[in-house]
């Protein structure tokens, strides 16, 4: 039996889980699989309802399981918290309790959605990479950290520190994914500034002694930046820390024009994994029915290849989905500015693609 832990947490989360949950249900009939998923609480909901962002008990629960299926957190009604109990503290919680050091969030222009980016055609034209950040390190959990005040002046202070097997453990990551696809890394530093981006460069030239069928260049974080709206299409893998993935990872995402299109996965060693559609928790459209949930439902696809060892489920889900949009289906995320389309709620979306799954 595999258990799934579903999080719906805040916003548009309960909503787009959901539909995922019906999808990942249908399909693991279809190939066999037995299942079985679990909810419980993250983020926000998880303060009203407990009073903490994220409970022991849950991670616990989620290291018996064989995956984590997440929506999304937080929202304007936890904006004011400190940042020790926001919402995003169960994020950060979760990613660190159960060791998701890799985070790979890929950015693919679908070609029946190519007009809905703010880029000219010719320079969206087949982007297709894929940000491999480090998830569990960095300036995000370093120490020293904190607040203070002296003689009057407040200051405040984070840390960025990665050690060397941090470092090649993702760089590693990377260069397996980059074999998957193009052949092709992109590190991505700041190590004309920064001592740990100097370490970053001499680990993954090691690591990169293993893998001489793929070319690495090395990125500088600021000029990367430039090429990613310049010319997205010169990106396959690209690896970084994390802060500046996080910072890449939305700029890359964005210049596809389908936030509402991109799911993520977050990876420990050994197959355990959290899956996640990139998009945040939209509280202003929360509640309607208005969401796409097909991030969500492409990382039900993540998750069976990756934590289920299920390709044939995974390919399953995304031809369900090209399918559904190539029939013209669309929520109002998705709708470009003058189209004259009948637009679908969240809930009819997750039945189109059950239709395309075809019987259980
Ligand atoms: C992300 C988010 C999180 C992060 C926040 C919500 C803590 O922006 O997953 O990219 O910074 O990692
Ligand atoms: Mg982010």
């Amino acid at each position: 039996m595999n258990r799934i832990v579903v999080l719906p947490g805040d916003g548009i989360g309960p909503e787009v889980t959901a539909q995922a949950v019906r999808v990942l249900e249908h399909v693991a009939q279809q190939q066999g699989i037995e299942l079985e998923c679990v909810e419980e609480q993250i983020g926000g909901a998880s303060i009203d309802a407990l009073g903490t962002p994220l409970r022991d008990e849950v991670v616990a629960l989620c290291r018996q399981s064989q995956a984590v299926l997440l929506g999304a957190v937080g929202g304007p009604a936890w904006d004011a918290m400190a940042v020790d109990v926001r919402p995003e503290k169960g994020l950060l919680k979760i990613r660190k309790e159960l060791g998701l050091f890799a985070n790979l969030r890929p950015a693919a222009v679908i070609p029946a959605l190519a007009d809905a980016s703010t880029l000219r055609p010719e320079v969206v034209k087949g982007i297709d990479l894929l940000v491999v950040r480090e998830l569990t390190g960095g300036i995000y959990f370093g120490e020293p950290k904190g607040r203070g005040e002296s003689g009057g002046v407040r200051r405040a202070w984070n840390t960025m520190v990665y050690d060397e097997h941090e470092v090649a453990r993702i760089a590693r990551v990377a260069f397996e994914q980059a074999r998957l696809r193009r052949n092709h890394l992109t590190h991505v530093h700041k190590a004309n500034v920064l001592d740990v981006s100097q370490l970053w460069m001499d680990v993954v030239e090691e690591v990169a002694k293993d893998y001489s069928d793929v070319e690495l260049v090395h990125q500088l974080v600021d000029s990367c930046a430039m090429l990613l709206v310049r010319d997205p299409g010169r990106f396959d893998v690209i690896v970084t820390g994390n802060l500046f993935g996080d910072i890449l990872s939305d700029q890359a995402a964005e210049i596809t024009g389908s936030l509402g299109m991109l799911p993520s996965a977050s990876l420990a060693t050994g197959g355990f994994g959290l899956y996640e559609p990139v998009h945040g928790s939209a509280p202003d459209i929360a509640g309607h029915d208005k969401a796409n949930p097909l991030a969500a439902i492409l990382s039900v696809a993540m998750l069976l290849e990756t934590s289920l060892e299920c390709p044939a489920g995974a390919a399953a889900v995304r031809d369900a989905v090209a399918s559904v949009l190539g029939a013209g289906h669309r929520t109002a995320d998705l709708l470009l500015e003058g189209e004259q389309r009948e637009v679908v709620g969240c809930v009819a979306m997750g039945d189109h693609v059950l239709a395309a799954l075809g019987d259980a």
